[in-house]
């Protein structure tokens, strides 16, 4: 069975193809160099490179595969929740090459995918359902009980910025490179992460989140050091931040793991690949004899896999679509609400 994979939720091509569980090729078009000029994604640029990436990306995927569309079974392909401009260019590339080759369609929540995104590491024991899955991603920060490949529920989420997305709009008040995750986190190594005591949201007896407090909190100190003229202490500043992000979502995690009795904890979403939160939850799983998954750093951030993954679950229990032509995508997910 060769599964299709494609993804265009918001500044990423992906095409994968999967044989059965197992990648075949997963590749990837990023627009980091355009979205750079502007410190975040500019959605009517991303639609245009979606445009300009999507075909020579299949291409190569099926040229790496050493097959055909002939020997696609099923195409997956992301339907939303993401920018309606880039979700349609790959939405619409699918239900295009599906309607006309007759492959059956899967439409997949970019959420689902994320969740499920563990599975793709074949190197150890697949976790074991029901499982407490941490979602940290740009648009997206959520807690979410995994119930099978088909039912999640969602425990709580964020009311104002993703934690992504606070990573991002650090960088940029600090002058650092988008996307700024992985920059804010390298800086961070070489900080002190008790200089600044920025907030923690707790938002008390719930499972949400909140953010801009905090990333207020940076731009005020941020601000008052330049008032004064003196040298920002960005490496500091990193730490301290991220250590309120990271502090939040690993005790919410367990929170969430003890109030629903459940004993593994999974990540996903690209603030999964931020090494100083994968550290802290492998120690904190440990210490409370929890089992702890956190997908490779190649399947964090957006990639078609766990898009095919999911939407060859979804097929397996719920079939394709009955009418590709009348599916359109959505820039909000419903999943387990
Ligand atoms: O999951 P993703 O690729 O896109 C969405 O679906 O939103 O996540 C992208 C986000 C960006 O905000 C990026 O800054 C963040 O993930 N990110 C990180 C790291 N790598 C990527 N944040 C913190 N530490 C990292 N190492």
């Amino acid at each position: 069975m060769l599964t299709l994979g494609i993804e265009s939720s918001c500044d990423d091509t992906a095409i994968a193809i999967l044989e059965d569980d197992n990648i075949v090729v997963s590749l990837r078009s990023g627009q980091d160099d355009i979205h750079t000029l502007f410190g975040g994604v500019v959605p009517e640029l991303a639609s245009r490179e979606h445009l300009n990436a999507i075909q020579p990306l299949l291409h190569l995927a099926l040229q790496q595969a050493e097959c055909t569309i002939h020997n696609i079974d099923l195409i997956a392909a992301t339907q939303g929740p993401g920018l309606v401009g880039s979700l349609l260019v790959g939405f619409s590339y699918a239900k295009a090459l599906a309607y006309v080759q007759s492959i059956p369609l899967v439409g997949v929540d970019h959420i689902a995918g994320h969740l499920l995104s563990v599975f793709l590491d074949k190197e150890v024991p697949p976790p074991v359902f029901p499982y407490l899955s941490l979602l940290v991603s740009g648009g997206n920060t959520a807690l979410y009980l995994v119930n099978s490949f088909s039912d999640f529920k969602c425990l709580g989420r964020t009311r104002d910025d993703a934690a992504g997305e606070a990573f991002d709009k650090v960088a940029k008040l600090l002058g650092l490179a988008y996307p700024g995750g992985p920059e804010v986190s390298r800086r961070a190594q070489q900080g002190k992460k008790d200089l600044f005591s920025f907030p923690r949201s707790w938002l008390d007896n719930s499972l949400d989140f909140s953010f801009s407090g905090l990333k207020t909190a940076v731009r005020n100190q941020v601000n008052q050091l330049k008032q004064k003229e003196q040298p920002l202490p960005v490496a500091d500043i990193c730490a301290s931040f991220q250590e309120a992000v990271i502090d939040v979502l690993s005790k919410k995690a367990l929170q969430a793991a003890e109030k629903y009795k459940v004993g593994t904890i999974a990540i996903g979403g690209g603030v999964s690949a931020n090494s100083a939160l994968r550290t802290r939850l492998t120690e904190m799983c440990l210490q409370k004899g929890y089992h702890f998954y956190a997908p490779q750093p190649q399947f964090c951030t957006d990639n078609a896999a766990m898009i095919a993954f999911a939407g060859l679950r979804h097929y397996q229990h719920h079939g394709a679509c009955s009418n590709v032509l009348g599916e359109d995508v959505f820039s909000r997910s419903a999943l387990g609400q």
